[in-house]
């Protein structure tokens, strides 16, 4: 990638001085970095340790840009690529979710025409308030991407989620976020829908083939509680079915696309709904219906633990976890009244891939299956991977794509989709 302009908003948290390494990250990658740091951020790290490292001045008061033509708090978001709030503190994440300007790193995220990502860092409880929680989903829904915190021992000796995650994964979501650039919600001009249109090409080539088709999209994975802080879950990215109803959008679909936990920004024209577990995913979809396709691209935790109700503590003995089965979400959707008139399921596996695929077609009760090899060291695979091989298994026989971008996966799919739900009956 070639070297892009981020506006780096330093909070106030003990994280601050993992800034210092992601902008040395950034910068040996070639990207330029400016800073903002708010008051809080400055009891942490200082102006002059992020303008050595930057090698550009640091702005912190609103009120010290007085020359608005020269640089203004909306020249500041203007002329970068992408804005990163790392770390973004409970209170920050408050103020965003709310639309207060109330200081100058906070007044740009409000002025700001530019894709925006928050790397949260904060006490676990904080983390897992329901504020919080209800914060993130709404900076999720107007289409600011949130990574989640990893979990681990904290600087204010509790254990849990809410630490930064390390600079290296923070690069690894800049470079996405400027890879797949979203509308926020708030930029006024055309709407959302048209801007995907507009971005994505399909080998259809016309906008609006789907027009007045509502169609359902999961992705990501199920977090199934063990207990409070803990949880089962899997290496899902969410990036396939996040492409995939992008893609479906571009091409005119009104798309709802229930989403497991994962830090991607929601596609231009689709309406998401943030979910954690299994459970929660069915109710979701079964909230949806009726729609005329529906393409489950999640990765379903198949187990979930009786959670405790509290956190379980180390007793010399490790603890029995007692595991239920989880709602099969696809066949369920399958053998229900309210059937779309087209279910697509996935298929993640390790070996004898298309035979699976074959044998879940039947199982499942869907109409096709997009059966994807996701064996391979941790990290290579599939799952988080940046491409996607697949075979498409339908009734009438199976089909070998070749290795692709999931991006180029999901326009092809969109639009087998879109012949499907078009042909005449
Ligand atoms: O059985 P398996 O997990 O391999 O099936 C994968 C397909 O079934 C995917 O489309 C996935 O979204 C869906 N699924 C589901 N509910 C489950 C498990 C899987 O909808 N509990």
């Amino acid at each position: 990638m070639t070297g892009k302009r981020i506006l780096l908003i330093v909070g106030g948290g003990i994280a601050a001085y993992k800034a210092c390494e992601l902008i040395r990250l950034l910068r040996k990658r070639g990207h330029m970095v400016r800073c903002v740091l708010t008051a809080g951020g400055a009891h942490f790290v200082t102006p002059m340790t992020l303008a050595a490292l930057s090698e550009q001045p640091v702005h912190s008061s609103l009120w010290e840009l007085k020359d608005e033509v020269e640089m203004g708090h909306i020249e500041l978001s203007r002329q970068a690529d992408l804005v990163v709030v790392c770390p973004a503190t409970a209170d920050l994440l408050a103020k965003m979710a709310a639309g207060i300007a109330d200081d100058l790193a906070t007044t740009v995220l409000l002025a700001t025409d530019k894709p925006v990502l928050a790397v949260p860092a904060m006490n676990v409880r904080m983390w897992l308030h329901a504020a919080t929680r209800r914060n993130v989903a709404t900076l999720r829904r107007d289409g600011v991407a949130v990574m989640t915190p990893d979990e681990g021992p904290m600087a204010c000796g509790e254990f849990g989620p809410g630490r930064l995650p390390e600079p290296d994964a923070i690069v690894t979501a800049i470079e996405d976020a400027l890879h797949n650039p979203f509308v926020p919600s708030a930029v006024e001009g055309p709407a959302p829908r048209v801007a995907a249109s507009s971005r994505a090409s399909t080998s259809l080539g016309t906008n609006g083939v789907l027009a007045g088709r509502h169609i359902l999209v999961t992705a990501g994975p199920t977090h199934e509680p063990i207990d409070p802080v803990r949880y089962i879950a899997n290496r899902s990215s969410g990036k396939q079915g996040f492409a995939i109803a992008g893609a479906l959008a571009a091409l005119g679909a009104e798309v709802t696309l229930v989403a497991g936990p994962v830090a991607l920004p929601t596609p231009a024209g689709v309406t998401r709904v943030d979910v954690e577990t299994a459970r929660e995913m069915a109710a979701a979809v079964d909230a949806a219906l009726p729609v005329e396709a529906a393409i489950m691209v999640a990765a379903v935790a198949d187990w979930r633990a009786e959670a405790a109700g509290l956190k379980i503590k180390k007793s010399g003995e490790p603890p029995a976890l007692a595991l239920v089965e989880n709602p099969d979400i696809l066949a369920m959707l399958s053998h229900s009244p309210n059937r779309p008139r087209l279910v697509v399921g996935f298929a993640a596996e390790t070996n004898d891939v298309v035979a699976h695929a074959q044998a879940k077609l039947a199982r499942k009760g869907c109409d096709w299956i997009v059966a994807n090899d996701v064996s391979g060291p941790t990290g290579r695979s599939v799952m988080g991977g940046a491409d996607n091989a697949i075979h498409l298994v339908t009734a009438a026989g199976v089909e070998d794509w070749p290795t692709l971008p999931k991006a180029e996966v999901a326009q092809r799919l969109a639009a087998r989709i879109a012949q499907a739900l078009t042909e005449p009956a």
